[in-house]
């Protein structure tokens, strides 16, 4: 992207971009926490004191005080008996993949999934099949034509999808592979943990499921205002991703001032219920506006408002029209889970303001 339209503040709801302040209903900060002060200072007090990083894997000797305590704050968060922190969201399927390699025999992903999931089954060197985006029927027809006796599944898929904002269908999944015992599912679940579910835990949270076979591996970096990926699971689980996944053992960690501000930013979250509860205000004001106008939307808590193509309609046009009012939504066309077409990706903070959100309706009114 041209330097022209660069950042030149911190982001969040108001941004500098192109020399103009916007308001800014993109990327993925979705509880507005990745310059809160206390964040800012953790990272700060965190490099006096400790410099960036260990030199080193965790373990050989890589092991640091700060990730202690991060990793005991998302145990609370996530209500986790263990959770693995590193060094970013994307690893997640590679490591849940890799690490738990001899829990299953085949991979069934669904079709949408992020590059992430893609690279991560890739990875795992064990056959993989595709089944078709959010559909239960699908998979169980995959799952019929290639098990063979006594095989086991690893179910992958993004909990919510990053353009397209629905949510995976889990309930309906663990119904079909109810026939395949010993079957595990692993989301990436990089939109859904710190946004949704009513602990912000994500999306099991939001579908009430603890059952040990069913992971999300979540990103520090998003909705949860720090950085790095993190798998919540029991600790018998977490050792053995530990063990057997390569990019764990054979990789640094996350930098120290990355585990300070985290650990500081989970903090806020799992105190601050308010800002969940603002997320979702925002959202509903954000979904029921635009509904009003027309576009055809979901009644859904995700903070990813997609607005799909529809004939005659020009969605560059549209977020071109609204960047001059000094709006900044995405157009999409390549990233995964994008519908046909293309799309018009909103992103809402629980730090937008009523009066931004006003002017984004008031935008979509004149352009949309
Ligand atoms: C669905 C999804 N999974 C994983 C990632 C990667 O997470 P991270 O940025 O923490 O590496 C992204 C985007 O960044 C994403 O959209």
């Amino acid at each position: 992207m041209s330097l022209d339209f660069s950042m030149d503040t911190p982001s969040g709801p108001r941004v500098t971009i192109a020399g103009r302040e916007r308001d800014y209903f993109s990327g993925t900060g979705y509880l507005g926490l990745h310059n809160h002060p206390a964040v800012q200072q953790a990272a700060v007090d965190a490099i006096r004191r400790y410099g960036m990083a260990t030199g080193t894997s965790r373990g050989g000797y890589g092991e640091h005080i700060l990730y202690a305590e991060l990793e005991a704050e998302a145990r609370a968060f996530f209500a986790a008996e263990a959770v693995l922190y590193f060094p970013s969201g994307y690893m997640n399927a590679l490591l849940l993949a890799q690490g738990l390699r001899e829990r299953y025999e085949r991979i069934f992903i669904d079709d949408a999934a992020h590059f992430s999931l893609c690279d991560g089954a890739r990875a795992a060197t064990k056959p993989i099949h595709a089944f078709a985006h959010l559909d239960a029927q699908s998979l169980a027809e995959a799952l019929r034509r290639e098990m063979q006796p006594g095989e086991r599944a690893l179910l992958l898929s993004d909990g919510v999808f990053p353009i397209s904002g629905e949510i995976a269908p889990v309930p309906e999944y663990r119904a079909v592979l109810a026939d395949y015992p010993g079957s595990w599912i692993a989301l990436d679940d990089a939109h859904g943990a710190g946004a949704i579910g009513p602990n912000g835990r994500g999306t099991l949270d939001y579908h009430g499921i603890t059952a040990p076979d069913c992971l999300a591996g979540a990103t520090l970096s998003k909705a949860l205002g720090g950085y790095g990926g993190i798998i919540p699971a029991s600790v018998a689980v977490i050792d053995e991703l530990q063990r057997n996944a390569r990019v764990y053992v054979g990789a640094s960690p996350p930098p120290l001032p990355a585990a300070a501000a985290s650990r500081t930013a989970l903090a806020l979250a799992r105190a601050q219920p308010e800002l969940r509860a603002r997320l979702a205000d925002n959202v509903r004001r954000v979904r029921d506006g635009l509904r009003a106008q027309g576009w055809d939307l979901a009644d859904s808590p995700v903070p990813v408002v997609c607005l799909r193509a529809r004939p005659g309609l020009d969605l560059g046009k549209i977020k071109a029209a609204l960047f001059e009012r000094d709006i900044c939504i995405a157009h999409v066309t390549t990233y995964s889970s994008t519908p046909p077409g293309g799309a018009l990706r909103i992103a809402v903070f629980a730090t937008h303001a009523p009066e931004q959100i006003e002017r984004l309706l008031d935008g979509f009114r004149k352009v949309g």
